[in-house]
């Protein structure tokens, strides 16, 4: 195992800077999840670490050891992508066992370590059948089995769970994540799903347009995003912005859009009139008789365990979420409430987070 260390890494594509200076410490047994929107730079990423694409400027070490000019095949990392990459004419054990076939394993070495892998992973019925014979599961499975069977200093993964159907991700994300508890291997997985990164990871690092936006625990990102972008991509469903200007009485308000008032925390360093974006999660908005906030129940969707609903709120659509059956209709008229606690204030200019 090792720790992966990324100090100022840039990426050009002729005159297209596609990474600014990206700094990332990995540390030894960590899983690292990179995600955001599609083109951001989370392959390029994760393909120079592997040393499939070559670093621009900058150093990348694996371990002790600068990388950047070392093949992919000594770096002793173990990749899984999204399209699985198996040999179609080959079955699931010498799928399994090529790469050991490359190094020039012994026999008895190789059978060992495929046949632990295909028990860690349920494959020991498979072994004989070739890769069309497979589900899209089984074909993900005998993906990580052969990450496996190399027992690499680091993993990385590309989307790898994206071409399975719903149920079967959720399971697949499961698998991953108890394989890493038992295995330790450092790993740095990709995806723009932010519900997988949020349910993966041990560190969350947030890209966008080829620059790091914030790193740090899931929950980190959740409660105290740093800007607006991180506050808009992490939590689903996302948060509520509203645009308001600040009055500054005895108490702090916003006023929104509409002239309603919301009561904005203390201790923030605002200025009266000063033009902000309110962030409000679904979750922290409450249907209240004596709410100070009134709204307009637009579309209700009963989810059984939740109900979440939309409701016309100073000019916008903003989605409530409430725990268990929530009694709303369509066009009925709502108080709201938000406490001051839960609020995230923007600077609209620079999206940065205030306070
Ligand atoms: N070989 C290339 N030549 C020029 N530009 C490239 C090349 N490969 C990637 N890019 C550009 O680099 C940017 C980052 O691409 P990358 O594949 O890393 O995105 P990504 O975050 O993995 O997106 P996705 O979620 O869609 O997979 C994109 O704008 C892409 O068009
Ligand atoms: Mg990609």
């Amino acid at each position: 195992m090792a720790s992966v260390t990324l100090d100022k890494v840039r990426k050009d594509y002729g005159a297209v800077r596609v990474l600014h200076a990206v700094d990332l410490e990995i540390a030894d047994g960590e899983f690292v999840v990179l995600v955001g929107p599609s083109g951001c730079g989370k392959s390029t990423l994760l393909r120079m670490i592997a040393g499939l694409e070559e670093v621009s400027d900058g150093e990348i070490h694996i371990g002790e050891r600068l990388v950047n000019d070392i093949a992919p095949k000594d770096r002793d990392i173990a990749m899984v992508f999204q399209s699985y990459a198996l040999y179609p004419h080959m079955d699931v054990s010498k799928n399994m066992g090529f790469s050991l076939m490359l190094r020039k394993a012994g026999k008895p070495a190789i059978d060992a370590r495929v046949d632990g892998a295909a028990k860690r992973l349920g494959l020991d019925a498979l072994l004989q059948r070739l890769p069309r014979q497979l589900s899209g599961g089984q074909r993900q499975r005998v993906a990580m089995g052969r990450a496996i069977v190399r027992d690499p200093k680091v993993f990385l993964f590309d989307e790898p769970l994206s071409n399975l159907d719903a149920k079967l991700r959720v399971h697949m994300r499961a698998e991953i994540k108890a394989l890493h508890q038992q295995l330790k291997t450092t790993s740095v997985y990709v995806t723009h799903d932010q519900t997988e990164a949020m349910t993966m990871a041990d560190r969350i690092v947030v890209m966008h347009d080829g620059l790091v936006q914030q790193v740090g625990v899931p929950l980190d990102l959740y409660d105290r995003p740093v800007n607006m972008f991180v506050a808009g991509f992490i939590g689903s469903p996302g948060m509520n912005f509203l645009p308001a200007v600040v009055e500054k009485g005895a108490k702090p308000d916003a006023i929104l859009a509409d002239g309603q008032k919301l009561r904005l925390p203390d201790g923030l360093p605002l200025r009266d009139g000063d033009t902000i974006t309110v962030g409000l999660r679904p979750e922290h908005i409450r249907l209240a008789d004596n709410g100070a906030l009134k709204g307009e129940v637009g579309v209700v969707e009963p989810l059984g365990l939740s109900t979440q609903f939309y409701a016309r709120l100073a000019g916008q659509q903003v989605c409530v979420f409430a725990m268990g059956r929530a009694s709303v209709k369509p066009g009925e008229a709502v108080r709201l409430s938000a406490d001051p606690a839960s609020l995230h204030l923007f600077d609209p200019a620079s999206g940065g987070r205030i306070g």
